[in-house]
């Protein structure tokens, strides 16, 4: 049955009017044929993971989108603020027949992309700020944290809004600049898992667990107190996390979505293939919905519903569609209108003898092959340590045969595994770290220190699964080099 018909129309009567070209033809999100060939599907014969069909999706509510105010850090904040909010009414902001230029559309995307989809009671802000700063996270210059909003839903009722793309996706520098749609400065600690170990384990399994491994990691968890799990949560550095299907045990770096247009495979792991417009607002319905954090927690993964599974609850049914709400379709299509839009900063770093002498060792060293210009990425898959590539996968997706050789966990044994690793853009490294799909590297030249085979390495980024030194291994590419030549290949890529 075809609930939704294959392209929703929006010709509103002025659009139609001024310009035939201000129509829109949206895609369908939720086009079950679609979805299944943007998917890239686990490294393990036989795991399969079943998404919720095209008639639940579209019988989900439409999400309703309040204004928005921002979240101040405690020095900051006005006086009489929160007790003017609690006397404020309610406004719905997102409104669909408004959008009839493109600069409207970027606008409302922006919104949906600072919207957050989890509310928690304003009690909580207090414990927000507080890990925001042992974290080292700098508010914003206008004394705020973009990362964090405010929400009214009903008159007399703040909450706390989280969870927003914004959330992990905006960046805010030492000095306080705001750099939105960059890796983002959030720390691990504030997707927290709840007050009690109880909670804190069902939430990680919920999130992490692997019904297809023989000895899945995550149910260390069932040994851990609260303590212990938020331990390896607060090593976590800024700009990595534990998304779901990921892992506690190896979370990931929070990759730059500007310049996102251009890419076409999204995650480390390269799990979603991006064709067009659709497969970005598939992408942002699979992480982004409620349950909190998208369909990907609706999704039948061999078997175990992570959302039955998590909030004190241990079953694999689904919850009646009608009691979630998820982005509209006109809300997507703005959101990706917007991440198409996106540009980065101003860089500081100019072309000069040195970052020539830095681009003739990018050439000698063959790293275009794979970090090719313009965009400084092939857009291909690497296959990763131990993965057998199926003969049918050449025929589908753009793979380069050269094994880089880095540590195959994420890809390897995790819900958002494929066997692969795309080769990332090197666009905007000036700007953001830590480096590699773990984060396991600060800086790049760390990314660039040999020492970094050595199992005596102590990683700059994110440390490693309990341990206090190991290899950062693989990607042997640029590690011969000599001293100067490394210092003028790194002035290069800053200039990217
Ligand atoms: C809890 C933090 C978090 C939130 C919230 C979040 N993201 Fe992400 N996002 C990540 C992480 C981490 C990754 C990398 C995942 C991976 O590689 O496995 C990612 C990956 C992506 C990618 C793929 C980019 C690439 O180059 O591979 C896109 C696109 C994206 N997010 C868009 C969004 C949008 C749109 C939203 C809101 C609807 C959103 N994200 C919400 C953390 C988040
Ligand atoms: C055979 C393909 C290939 C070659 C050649 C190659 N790279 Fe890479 N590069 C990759 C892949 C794949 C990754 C991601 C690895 C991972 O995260 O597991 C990567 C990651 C990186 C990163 C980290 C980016 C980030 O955002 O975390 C940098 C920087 C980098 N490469 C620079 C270079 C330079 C400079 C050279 C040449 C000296 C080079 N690469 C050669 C495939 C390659």
């Amino acid at each position: 049955m075809e609930r939704t018909p294959r392209h929703i129309r929006i010709l509103t009567a002025a659009a139609l009017w001024i310009s035939p070209l201000l129509s829109q033809t949206i895609p369908l999100t939720w086009d079950s044929a679609a979805l299944a060939t943007a998917l890239l599907p686990p490294p393990v014969a036989g795991a399969k993971i079943q998404h919720v069909s095209s008639d639940y999706y579209y019988r989900m509510r439409d999400r309703v989108m309040y204004r928005r105010y921002p979240v101040y850090a405690a020095k900051s904040e006005p006086a009489g603020y929160m007790q003017k909010l609690a006397a404020t009414e309610p406004e719905v902001t997102f409104d669909a027949t408004k959008l009839q230029t493109e600069q409207a559309w970027v606008k409302a995307g922006r919104e949906v992309f600072r919207y957050p989809i989890a509310m928690i009671p304003i009690q909580a802000l207090p414990a927000f700020r507080s890990i925001l700063e042992s974290a080292g996270v700098p508010p914003a210059k206008d004394g705020t944290y973009p990362q964090l909003t405010l929400v009214v839903p009903k008159k007399g009722q703040v909450m706390l809004g989280f969870l927003a793309c914004a959330t992990c996706h905006t960046r805010i520098q030492p000095d306080g600049a705001v750099i939105e749609g960059a890796q983002g400065t959030i720390p691990d600690l504030l997707l927290g898992f709840g007050n009690d170990t109880a909670t804190a384990r069902a939430f990680a399994k919920g999130l992490f667990r692997v019904p297809w491994l023989a000895s899945d990691p995550i149910s260390r968890v069932d040994t851990m107190t609260l303590e212990q799990i938020n331990a390896i949560k607060a090593a976590v550095p800024t700009g990595v996390v534990g998304r779901h299907g990921t892992s506690l045990f190896s979370p990931v770096q929070i990759p730059d979505l500007i310049g996102i247009k251009d890419r076409r495979y999204l995650d480390h792991t390269g799990q979603v293939r991006h064709r067009d417009m659709g497969d970005l607002m598939r992408y942002a319905a699979l992480n982004n919905a409620t349950p909190p954090a998208g369909m990907d927690l609706l999704a039948n993964v061999g078997g175990f519903i992570p959302a039955g599974n998590m909030n004190g609850k241990s079953d694999n049914a689904l919850p009646p569609a009608e009691s979630l709400d998820r982005y509209s379709e006109v809300q997507l299509f703005a959101l990706g209108k917007f991440l198409y839009s996106l540009t980065p900063p101003p860089n500081p770093n100019q072309a000069s003898p040195l970052t020539k002498q830095g681009e003739a060792v990018f050439q000698q060293q063959g790293c275009g092959r794979c970090h090719t210009p313009p965009l400084y990425t092939s857009n291909k898959l690497t296959p990763a340590v131990g993965y057998k590539v199926p003969e049918a996968d050449r025929k589908i997706y753009d793979i380069e045969p050269t094994v880089v050789g880095t540590d195959p966990t994420l890809t390897m044994t995790t819900r958002r595994g494929t066997g692969y690793y795309k080769v990332p853009s090197l666009r905007g490294v000036w700007y953001r770290g830590p480096f590699e799909h773990n984060g396991s590297v600060a800086t790049l030249e760390d990314w660039f220190n040999p020492k970094r085979l050595s199992p005596e390495y102590v990683p700059t980024g994110w440390k490693g699964d309990g341990v206090e030194k190991r290899a950062v291994q693989g990607h042997p590419f640029g590690l011969g080099i000599t001293a100067a030549e490394k210092t003028a290949l790194i002035a290069f890529l800053k200039t990217l």
